[in-house]
């Protein structure tokens, strides 16, 4: 099914987040990032948008050196 065909493409970065839409976008407040989050770069994570540490994993497979964007927000 076409989910399963977009996962196994190779050219694509992404292989498992919201593949059932033509562009994954997402939108934070600011005022929901607390005093600091991290969102995901290498689109491994399962808990997408935020990193949940799989780029780890990825960057030792790969030698690939992706990580995270870390968002500061205010000390609550
Ligand atoms: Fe993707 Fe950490 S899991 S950057």
């Amino acid at each position: 099914f076409i989910g399963q065909k977009l996962a196994k493409n190779k050219a694509r970065c992404n292989h498992h987040v919201k593949l059932n839409t033509d562009k994954v976008v997402d939108t934070v407040d600011i005022e929901d990032v607390g005093e600091k989050k991290a969102y995901c770069r290498c689109w491994k994570s399962k808990k997408w948008p935020l990193c949940d540490g799989s780029h780890t994993a990825h960057n030792k497979e790969s030698g690939d050196n992706v990580g995270p964007l870390v968002v500061k927000g205010k000390p609550a």
